[in-house]
Formats: structure tokens, C-alpha cells, sequence
């Protein structure tokens, strides 16, 4: 058992063990994006604060004051134009590009921002949906906005029904589709990340149990001991954008030696 601060005898454990992998799904969470400067949910400056959950990010609150939920998601649209993704969101990118090509890769988030996509990630299942785009409550059309500013009641411009911004609110079923093909890359995977989530929100949480259940050994990421580190094979503590370029090298050695 390795002490804690033991950081690059885990660092190179956990490169071995990526080394050796065929598939690595990775399950990431707002503190990936911490170091872009998107605030996390739940840290002491968390985004919910001045806010109650249930006034914000749930359909009651819409269908209460949708121009309150709007004026949130709009803050955060706005937030959004000057952040771009870190240095752990490109390792993730490396990953993929370099190490688990042809869809051996598969990039599971909670997040909304659109980083990973930004950043280069090609296979990425949000699982809580885009910030930027929205979809229309009437005739459920679908549509990328980008970072655009929207009115505080903004419509569809194809049939004029009130939009909502397309993500999971708390209450409400994860899109199918995504889900499945998370539920896919997590079962199928030799090495499951979990990176920057505190994972207590299910039932995106759930997949870190699923993947050792299936047989992956779990590495976790994260500042600190999070819902996920009792099931974790390895836990490295500290920042994802410093880890995460260094666990990158770190396999570009051994794989080289
Ligand atoms: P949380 O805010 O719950 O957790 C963020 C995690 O990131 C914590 O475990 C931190 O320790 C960790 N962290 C912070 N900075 C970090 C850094 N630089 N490097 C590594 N780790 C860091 O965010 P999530 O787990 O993503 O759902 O929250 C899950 C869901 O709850 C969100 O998708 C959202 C929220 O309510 C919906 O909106 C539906």
C-alpha cells in the first residue's frame, strides 16, 4: 500500500496499468474544468451558491419562473466565452489521439460546458447534456447556440415556443441514448477513470461501481478523497490538470521503454 503522497510511484502504477489496457472509458465531473476557471458545484464557492438547487436546476423551477432558470443559465452561457479548456483536458484529448485509438477511448461527463469537445475529445458522452444548446418545449427541436447571448424568455425560431437550455435537470431522466452508450464503454473497459467528481449525483455515480463490477480497475483523480475512492483501485490526489499531463508522460515512457 503506498502513502498517499507517493505521488509518482502512483503515477507510474497507474501508467502501467494504462499501458497494459485495451479500453479506458474516463468519467469526468466540474473539477476538470475547475482549472479553466468554471466554478465546481459543491466546492465553498460552489456555482449553486446565492442559488437553491431546486430554484434553478430542476423542471418545477422552469415551469415556475423560467426567466429566473434562464437569467441563471445565461450568467453561465456568458461566464463560458472567456474560458478554454486546461492542460487535463488535453492529456484527455492525448489519450485518445495517441494512445486508444479507433473508439477505444470513450469519454464519459457530467460536465455541460462543452470543454471536452472543445478541447479535441472526438468520442464524448454527456451525460447531463450541452449549455450550449437549447431545446424548444414545445416542439422539442434541438438546436447549438454556442455561447450566443438569448433573451431571458428566448423562442424557437421555428415555432415560437418557449426554449429551454438542452441539460439534465435534477428530477429528470438522463437522455437514453447517451446513457446507454456510457453504460457500454463503462462495461467494456479495461481501465475506468473517474476524474474531478465528487460522485454522489446518480446516476452518472453509479458507473464507477459498474466498472469494477464488470472487471476494470479504477483509477481516481481528484483533489480530494471524493464518493468514488472507496472503490477505487488507486487514488492520485491533487489538481487534474497538472496529474493528468504528468500520468500522460508518464505512459508515453513506458511505452517507449
Ligand atoms: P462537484 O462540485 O460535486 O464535485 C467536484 C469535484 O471535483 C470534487 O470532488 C472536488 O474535490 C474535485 N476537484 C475540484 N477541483 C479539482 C481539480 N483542480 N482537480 C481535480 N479535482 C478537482 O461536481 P460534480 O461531481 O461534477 O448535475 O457534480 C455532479 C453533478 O452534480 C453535476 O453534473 C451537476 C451537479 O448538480 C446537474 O446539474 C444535473
Amino acid at each position: 500500500m503506498h502513502e498517499p503522497n507517493d505521488s509518482a510511484l502512483l503515477l507510474h502504477d497507474a501508467a502501467q496499468l494504462l499501458r497494459k489496457a485495451r479500453r479506458v472509458a474516463a468519467l469526468t465531473g466540474a473539477g476538470v474544468s475547475a482549472e479553466s476557471g468554471v466554478p465546481t458545484f459543491r466546492g465553498s464557492d460552489g456555482l449553486w451558491e446565492g442559488h437553491r438547487i431546486e430554484e434553478v436546476a430542476t423542471p418545477q423551477a422552469f415551469a415556475h419562473c423560467p426567466e429566473l432558470v434562464w437569467r441563471f443559465y445565461n450568467q453561465r452561457r456568458a461566464n463560458l466565452r472567456n474560458i478554454a479548456p486546461n492542460p487535463g483536458h488535453y492529456a484527455l484529448v492525448d489519450l485518445e489521439s495517441n494512445f486508444f485509438q479507433n473508439d477505444r477511448f470513450s469519454l464519459i461527463t457530467q460536465n455541460v460546458d462543452g470543454l471536452h469537445r472543445l478541447a479535441g475529445n472526438q468520442r464524448v458522452f454527456e451525460l447531463h447534456g450541452n449549455i450550449t444548446r437549447t431545446r424548444c418545449t414545445q416542439c422539442g427541436r434541438n438546436e447549438a447556440r454556442g455561447l450566443e447571448p438569448l433573451d431571458d424568455l428566448p423562442r424557437c425560431r421555428e415555432c415560437h415556443g418557449l426554449l429551454r437550455p438542452d441539460i439534465v435537470w435534477f428530477y429528470e431522466a438522463l437522455p437514453e441514448d447517451v446513457w446507454d452508450q456510457a453504460a457500454n464503454a463503462t462495461a467494456a473497459c479495461d481501465v475506468f477513470l473517474v476524474i474531478g467528481t465528487s460522485a454522489v449525483v446518480y446516476p452518472a455515480a453509479g458507473l464507477v461501481s459498474a466498472a469494477k463490477e464488470a472487471g476494470a480497475t479504477v483509477i481516481e483523480i481528484n483533489l480530494n478523497r471524493s464518493g468514488a475512492s472507496s472503490i477505487a483501485d488507486l487514488c492520485l490526489l491533487g489538481p487534474s490538470g497538472i496529474l493528468l499531463p504528468q500520468l500522460v508522460n508518464c505512459l508515453r515512457t513506458a511505452a517507449t521503454s
